[in-house]
């Protein structure tokens, strides 16, 4: 059984999108993941197909109805967690994109204008996640984010294994810099470590560099990353 995302939502035709394109496209067209999209005005409310109403208490704005979401999502549900992408939600990290990896797929629920009727959410226990302190127009750009990042880490899709080797051996760090060829352009160098051919100074180096990254720029990554490695 084939990783599955399949994807609640007003605009199916914006999948696969970014999705179709590079590594995950081609995973995608040899089989090793699939898609769903599903249209979520296919179960609106009478002739016009409302899936909406005004907020309960005023306000501005549509909220999606829970009866609606409910008939989407009776429709769409497989195996796997049902997510909700909505700003409010705990925040979306590598290791929950490992987790997701690790299992049968996910059902994602795209919500638009104000959100959903608050009922369905706690109905089925709809878990709420955040791919940043932002405010998107709709879940949709969301869900990408996270399929993209939880596809990139099924097994065989990484053509290059060496590379989740590499990104799992400093995990919670952000990348060294990179350089390629040519060896000077506008007067700077390549680093002259990079290109001592000493590969034990060259990790050593690149370390040094992840690590003064994370300190200067990530403070909360930093911090994270010393309690995790105390022991070391
Ligand atoms: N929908 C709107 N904004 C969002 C965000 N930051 N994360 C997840 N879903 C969203």
């Amino acid at each position: 059984d084939v990783w599955t995302a399949r994807v609640i939502t007003l605009f199916p035709e914006l999948f696969p999108g970014v999705l179709g394109a590079s590594l995950t496209g081609k995973a995608l067209k040899d089989g090793a993941w699939c898609l769903e999209p599903f249209d979520l005005r296919q179960h609106g409310i009478g002739r016009h197909r409302n899936v909406d109403d005004t907020p309960a208490g005023g306000g501005a704005g549509m909220v999606l109805r829970a009866d609606v979401v409910d008939a989407a999502l009776a429709a769409a549900r497989g195996p796997g967690p049902v997510i909700y992408l909505s700003p409010r939600g705990a925040p979306f990290t590598q290791a929950r994109a490992q987790a997701l990896a690790a299992g049968p797929g996910v059902t994602l629920l795209c919500g638009r204008f104000e959100g959903v009727d608050q009922r369905v959410l706690d109905h089925h226990g709809i878990e709420e996640v955040s791919i940043g302190d932002y405010v998107l127009t709709g879940g949709e750009i969301a869900a990408m984010a996270l399929i993209d990042a939880t596809v990139r880490l099924l097994p065989g899709v990484l053509g290059n294994a060496a590379s989740t080797e590499e990104e799992s051996f400093s995990a919670g760090l952000l990348e060294h810099p990179q350089y390629t060829r040519p060896a000077e352009w506008q007067g700077r160098q390549i680093p002259e470590v990079l290109t001592s051919g000493n590969h034990a100074a060259v990790e050593t180096w690149r370390r040094e560099q992840a690590e003064e990254l994370t300190r200067t720029r990530r403070p909360d990554l930093w911090a994270r990353y010393l309690a995790d490695h105390d022991n070391d």
